[in-house]
């Protein structure tokens, strides 16, 4: 596991990107749990956000592609409206342990 953040870095319902040298990931946390994801759209590839750490729809509830406006559920990364629908996010396992946030790339 690599260490991602400290848990209190990423707040109740917020997202925050990473880049490991040419790995682009980001996390959100949500009722608790940490999710993390390869920040990578299944229709091209291109990362999802335009601002950074700004990965959410206009609403909060669903996370958005900048590019083509793809929606996936920030719980699965599947996608449920958009070109890749259907598809997922490629989600990472994570680890929280003594306030600190782990992913496996
Ligand atoms: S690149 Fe993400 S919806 Fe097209």
């Amino acid at each position: 596991m690599i260490f991602l953040c400290a848990l209190d870095a990423l707040p109740e319902g917020e997202t925050r990107g990473f880049e490991f040298d040419d790995i682009s990931v980001f996390a959100l946390r949500r009722n608790g749990v940490v999710y993390a994801y390869r920040n990578s759209c299944p229709h091209l590839g291109v990362e999802l956000n335009w601002r950074e750490d700004e990965f959410l729809d206009a609403d909060g509830g669903l996370l958005q592609c900048a590019t083509h406006g793809a929606l996936f559920i920030a719980e699965t990364g599947e996608c449920v409206a958009g070109p890749c629908l259907g598809k997922h996010l490629q989600a990472l396992a994570t680890q929280v342990e003594h306030g600190a946030i782990s992913i496996q790339l």
